[in-house]
């Protein structure tokens, strides 16, 4: 009876308790993310709505499928910086990193280390949504090695995790952190993930919340999301690391 007041529904600010976004694909035109400044505008705008002020953006660093490099992303992230200005958008970027998928040229970039970091110190980093790789363990304590602090991003993706399996404990023992799509916790990804991504809530292994934001249609279905009680109730309940970028 009331669907069409809920398609109406403003947007509710529950992310404000997060305060800042630190994985999202709005860099136009590098990824599978954004398609142009305007796009990435209104998905910023968004996030605003929905609460957020600040944000890191973490464009796919992935070979071949995406072979970005360091440099060209920052100078098409500063681009942007300035065109959002211009267009009155006051969303503070913080800064630009790599969400850096685990794959064979991994060793390569290891050599070469010339992550793009959140806050200085933190690499996010990302493995199939397919097939368990071997060796990660290997590459998170070569990471640690180097100084480098690691994000597993959206460990709820994986479809051969779950809490219960062993290399997900070893990866926590590790001190790896963790960052949860929200998207997951309405279902965006399908039963599984929501199934995973809850119970990593419950386990207390989730440190980061992240949007993964791509286009404007993650953007409504954050705005769809931001109406769920269940979320609502574990932004409140669980202490993310967000606020402290
Ligand atoms: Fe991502």
């Amino acid at each position: 009876m009331f669907d069409f007041l809920k398609k109406n529904k403003k947007p509710e600010p529950i992310f404000e308790i997060l305060g800042t976004d630190m994985h999202n694909h709005l860099v136009p035109c590098v990824d599978d993310g954004s398609r142009s400044a305007e796009e990435s505008i209104e998905c910023i705008r968004t996030m605003q709505q929905l609460g957020y002020k600040r944000m890191y953006i973490t464009p796919h660093f992935q070979f071949p499928r995406f072979p970005n490099d360091e440099d060209d992303i920052r100078q098409r992230y500063e681009s942007l910086k300035k065109t959002l200005a211009e267009n009155g958008v006051t969303m503070e970027l913080v800064g630009v990193a790599g969400e850096y998928r685990i794959d064979d040229s991994f060793a390569h970039r290891m050599e070469t280390s010339r992550f793009l970091k959140i806050d200085d110190k933190y690499v996010l980093v990302e493995l199939s949504l397919h097939q368990q790789r071997m060796g990660v363990e290997e590459v998170i304590f070569d990471l640690h090695v180097k100084g480098y602090e690691v994000i597993l991003a959206h460990p709820e993706r994986y479809p051969y995790f779950n809490v219960h399996s062993p290399m997900m404990e070893h990866l926590k023992e590790q001190g790896v952190l963790f960052q949860l799509n929200v998207l997951s916790l309405g279902g965006f990804y399908g039963e599984g993930a929501q199934r995973r991504a809850f119970d990593l809530l419950n386990a207390g292994w989730v440190e980061f919340l992240g949007t993964d934001m791509h286009n404007t249609m993650y953007a409504h279905a954050l705005c769809d999301l931001s109406h769920n009680r269940k979320v609502r109730k574990a932004l409140e309940k669980y202490q993310f690391m967000n606020s402290t970028l």
